[in-house]
């Protein structure tokens, strides 16, 4: 992975400071603290995790691909999102396995929809929810019982796989009671600081995903990016322009944004990481994902003339999985000087022009580089931009590992159910 500031409006210099490196050198400190308080369970996770658990993992995924046609996932937030980041951009075209997500909203429609077009497979349900009492997963996971008893009578619950805390909530107490077979939500980690841990490797196992190779992506980078010197560690540098481009350049939001659509659900990923943990007490640059060229032909004029809040950070994936060359364009077609020209050379052109006028029109870009897609570069990104973001909350004073805003919707919510 390499990051290129090149164009991001910001000295070196300043990213340099005594006052920046003093800073990140306080943070490291609290990021690195041997007891995991305050939610940093993740830090040194990829050389930590709990390898029973892992092995348990592996096990349940061979199991659900030798009983099952379709793995169900039920989680929301940060017990989705990383799961189906990884599933989108790894997922392997021969794993017979289908991987359906649900609980991820109230539209039963939708649900519905999904439960019809699994009426005819063998399925298994993963229920994640970390708290064990999100609303949209046990009003999902009522429904979706219903579904199972009628089509597995007494055996249902063998069909169940829970992945929740160790010790509390609803789904811990009900595994309890009725043998459902669980997975463990590690103590001190948040859901979107969860996707290296059951929450997402029981999904990516059973899409066919080599969750080894993951943990080894995550591992290098636990390794390269434990130094606390601002000028050896990318993570850092990048945290500390973000403040910049915010507090200098009054930047108010940041465009995560790629030309390779298998990226799209990372960008989402992406956003709940950056606006859960950065969005408090006012502060934090609002990050919402994009993917090129289609979102160019919705919001590039915005980007290229309107009011000037924007930063971009380009994800670029130096060598595509597939690629085909262009040929016998017709004499009369308007694009006939593609002929010759790879889909992969055209893709590059349309970033480097992309890249070029957003430059031209004032945008701070950041480019993060890496060579392919492939299961240890995301690993790799996951906790590069793990740190990252934690970095950047603790630079701007908020904690990144709670979301005290989240909770007001569903406390309204429940009041107004309880009518
Ligand atoms: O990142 C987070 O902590 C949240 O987005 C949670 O993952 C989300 O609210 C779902 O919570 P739970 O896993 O407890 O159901």
């Amino acid at each position: 992975m390499n990051l290129n500031l090149e164009h991001s409006k910001t000295k070196q210099n300043d990213i340099l400071s005594k006052d920046y490196q003093k800073k990140i050198k306080e943070i490291s400190n609290r990021l690195h603290n041997p007891d995991h308080s305050a939610g940093t369970t993740w830090v040194d996770y990829p050389v930590c995790y709990d390898k029973k658990e892992f092995a348990k993992v592996q096990k349940l995924a061979k199991h659900i691909s030798e009983t099952s046609d379709a793995l169900l996932v039920v989680g929301i937030g940060g017990s989705y999102l990383g799961a189906k980041a990884g599933i989108d951009m790894l997922a392997n075209a021969k794993s017979k396995l289908e991987i359906v997500f649900a609980g991820i909203s109230f539209d039963y429609s939708d649900l519905a929809q999904k439960l019809d077009n699994l009426k005819n497979k063998d399925v298994t349900v993963n229920v994640v929810s970390k708290s064990g009492t999100t609303v949209e997963i046990l009003s999902t996971l009522s429904i979706v019982e219903k579904f199972l008893k009628n089509k597995y009578k007494g055996d249902y619950k063998d069909r169940l796989i829970f992945t929740t805390d160790k010790n509390k909530g609803y789904l811990r107490q009900r595994a309890t009671q009725d043998g459902i077979e669980t997975l463990t939500v590690p103590d001190s980690m948040g859901g979107r600081f969860s996707v290296l841990s059951s929450v997402g490797l029981l999904p990516f196992a059973c899409a066919g995903i080599n969750v080894k190779k993951i943990m080894e992506g995550a591992t290098a980078a636990y390794k390269e990016l434990s130094t606390d010197v601002v000028a050896d560690n990318p993570a850092y540098k990048y945290a500390i322009y973000r403040h910049l481009v915010n507090k200098k350049q009054g930047r108010k939001i940041e465009l995560f944004t790629s030309f390779n659509l298998k990226l799209s659900s990372f960008g989402a990923w992406l956003q709940q990481l950056f606006d859960e943990s950065e969005g408090k007490d006012g502060k934090g640059l609002f990050v919402a994902p994009l993917t090129y060229s289609t979102d160019l032909h919705s919001v590039g004029q915005f980007i290229q003339q309107g009011t000037p809040i924007i930063a971009e950070t380009f994800i670029k994936v130096n060598n595509p999985e597939k690629n085909v060359t262009l040929s016998n364009i017709p004499l009369d077609s308007p694009i006939k000087f593609l002929d010759g020209k790879s889909m992969d050379e055209i893709n590059n052109a349309a970033l480097n022009g992309t890249i070029q006028a957003h430059k031209d029109a004032g945008v701070p870009i950041t480019i993060i580089e890496i060579d392919e897609i492939n299961e240890f570069n995301f690993g790799y990104l996951v906790y590069f931009f793990e740190l990252a973001c934690s970095a950047s909350a603790y630079l701007l004073g908020v904690n990144p590992f709670d979301q005290p805003g989240v909770e007001q919707y569903k406390s309204y919510m429940k009041e107004l159910l309880k009518k």
